[in-house]
């Protein structure tokens, strides 16, 4: 049999920061692999020339979501692509968050304002009434346009609304969780089975200020998860709507203020995998891309 072919997807800046991608290929080809990083958006790469292709860190997709999506469904025709194109473009907007509270999974509570929506003063209002608030894009990632505002800063909150949705942005209005000072939980799974989890600190440290330069995961500490935090998170991904387990998803969680875990996000196109100190985790994840390969039929 010759070596499986495998694309690992990246991007520009997944080539320079992600840290996992070294250790995923390292131990892909420790395995006799044959694997590669190719840029999403690359020129002239032949997807139908791999056993497979596994997203990994395509972290410049949110600004770009429509050519993105067409991309997996492209990809996704001419070699195995994971987590496929479906769940892609599923998972790509935020809206996904109600079909998971439609499905009993406890979610952060979240307003959606479409573009196109008249919001006066009066409909701003009561848009922000839950005290203190996030206000962030329904299509994002690394906490890009994302900002807290408290109660006194609503003004600022109605600005940072009033110009997503000029920019054609479906915006989310939620309540500030202020436990996410305690730690967002963010569990790793591979093949619908849970491998790690680690805890991290708030991103949203300063309120009513916009800071696209916000490390996305500061003070990251292994973490390991309570039994009510697995099941919300077991319960998010039995909600995905595909036949099979993801091959790697993140469930990001955070305690509401009556302590419940509770779905801030859950990651299926790009998370970082938090692979450097869990050796278990990307043998797991090797483990599995290889299985995958191996079912391509070569
Ligand atoms: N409702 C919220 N309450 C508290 N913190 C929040 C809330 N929404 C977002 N955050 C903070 O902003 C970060 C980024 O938001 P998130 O919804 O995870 O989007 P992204 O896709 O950009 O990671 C989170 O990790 C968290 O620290
Ligand atoms: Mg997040």
């Amino acid at each position: 049999m010759s070596a499986a072919r495998i694309a690992i997807v990246t991007s520009q800046a997944g080539m320079e920061w992600d840290t996992d991608l070294p250790l995923i290929l390292e131990s892909l080809r420790a395995e006799g692999a044959a694997a590669t990083a190719v840029a999403w958006d690359a020129r002239d790469v032949e997807w139908g020339g791999f056993d497979l292709a596994v997203i990994r860190s395509t972290w410049d997709y949110a600004e770009r979501v429509g050519e993105f999506v067409a991309w997996a469904e492209r990809a996704g025709g001419l070699t195995r692509l994971w987590n496929p194109a479906s769940v892609v473009r599923w998972s790509s907007d935020k809206r996904y968050l109600r079909d998971l509270a439609g499905r009993g999974v406890p979610v952060v509570p979240t307003r959606f304002v479409e573009p196109g929506a008249a919001y006066d003063e009066e409909g701003m209002a009561a848009l922000l009434d839950a005290g203190a608030v996030v206000v962030k894009p329904a299509v994002s990632a690394g906490a890009f346009d994302t900002a807290r505002y408290e109660p006194e800063q609503h003004a600022d909150a109605a600005r940072h609304v009033r110009s997503l949705l000029d920019r054609g942005r479906v915006v989310m209005v939620q309540p500030y969780l202020r436990l996410v000072e305690e730690g967002e939980r963010a569990l790793v799974f591979v093949a619908g089975a849970f491998s790690h989890a680690i805890r991290k600190g708030p991103v949203l440290t300063e309120s009513g200020v916009i800071d696209n330069a916000r490390v996305p995961h500061p003070g990251v500490a292994p973490y390991q998860p309570s039994e009510e935090e697995l099941t919300a998170a077991l319960a998010a991904l039995a909600a995905i709507p595909a036949a099979e387990a993801p091959l790697f998803a993140r469930v990001d969680l955070v305690l509401d203020e009556s302590r419940r875990p509770t779905v801030m996000e859950l990651e299926l196109i790009e998370p970082n995998l938090f692979l450097g100190d869990r050796p278990d985790g990307l043998k797991r994840l090797v483990d599995a891309i290889l299985a995958k390969a191996g079912a391509a039929g070569h």
